[in-house]
């Protein structure tokens, strides 16, 4: 552990290796970002992060820090380590730097620019799902593969994210809201086709995918970053293929937990009908390189 920190920015030198910024400036998305990323209820999942970050980490990488909730955090629990925040959004990046606890890297993650061996532990809260959104397995593994190569031997990886449930179909009933809030998810959504059927009095055959992708992101739902949620998923992996993909990245799974112990649990307006269990939210995942 580090005895004296050096300001942030001065650390930076320490682990960048060549950065080709990414322009990106302020837009209504980065605005309703910021706000959504600064919402206390993001709080715990934070904690049950930070409960697993090694104590004698001395170098800490957060991945899509975002405004850098997590990342505060980090340094407020872990005073003596350097921490890094990467993201390639400038406008959240900037709410980080004026708090000066952390140093930050404007980038894109797939081409992350830190040296190799650096760091203790990673960590990438809701970021991958973002990253592999619109790619498949092998933009995966490439990401993983980077983020394992800037980690130093016996360095850990923390990923918190969605994961897919799966194309099983599930029966719900929904109430005539919600139904009509299903279809105009159905056509705003672009990043695949989502189909069901309504088997009458508003009974509806739909794939777990399809309602997991839609009930995460009802919110967005005529909101500033309906855009951005239209075109992108929540369930690019199972978590049987992250885990797989932690592995041809180099990562050794040392640890899988559940998030949410309860599964999603249909709000007002949707009553599942089948015996099916219904997905698990979201999961922790530790890997060791
Ligand atoms: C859902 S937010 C999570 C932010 C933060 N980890 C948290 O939990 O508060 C995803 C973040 O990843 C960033 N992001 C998405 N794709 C990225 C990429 N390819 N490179 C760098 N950052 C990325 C976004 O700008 C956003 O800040």
């Amino acid at each position: 552990m580090m005895d004296s920190t050096p300001p942030p920015e001065t650390q930076l030198e320490c682990f960048l290796a060549s950065c080709t910024p990414v322009m990106n400036g302020m837009s209504s998305r980065d605005k309703g970002m910021a706000r959504l990323l600064s919402r206390p209820s993001r709080s715990s999942r934070f904690d049950k992060v930070i409960e697993r970050v090694n104590p004698n980490a001395s170098t800490i990488l957060d991945l899509g820090c975002g405004v850098g909730a997590l990342t505060i955090k980090l340094a407020e629990k872990f005073p003596s380590s350097s921490i890094v925040g990467v993201d390639k959004s400038k406008y959240l990046l900037r709410k980080l730097q004026k708090k000066g606890v952390a140093s930050t890297i404007l980038a894109d993650i797939p081409n992350l620019p830190v040296k190799e061996d650096v760091f203790d532990v990673a960590v990438a809260i809701q970021v991958l799902h973002e990253i592999v959104s619109m790619k498949d397995a092998n933009a995966l593994i490439h990401t993983l593969k980077q983020v394992c190569n800037s980690l130093r031997s016996g360095g850990e990886l923390i990923l918190f994210d969605h994961v897919s449930p799966g194309d099983a179909p599930i029966l719900i009933r929904f109430s005539n809201d919600r139904l009509a809030k299903l279809k105009e998810f159905q056509t705003k959504f672009k990043h695949r086709k989502v189909t069901f059927q309504d088997r009458g009095d508003r009974l509806i055959r739909i794939s777990m995918r399809d309602f997991y992708d839609f009930f995460t992101k009802i919110w967005a739902l005529n909101t500033g970053l309906e855009e951005e949620e239209m075109h992108e998923t929540h369930t690019p992996f199972t978590r049987q293929e992250l885990r797989e993909c932690l592995l041809k990245a180099g990562f050794k799974v040392k640890q899988a937990l559940v998030y949410n112990t309860t599964p999603v649990r249909p709000r007002k307006g949707m009553a599942v009908q089948s015996k099916v269990r219904l997905p698990d939210r979201q999961v922790i995942l530790v890997a060791g390189k």
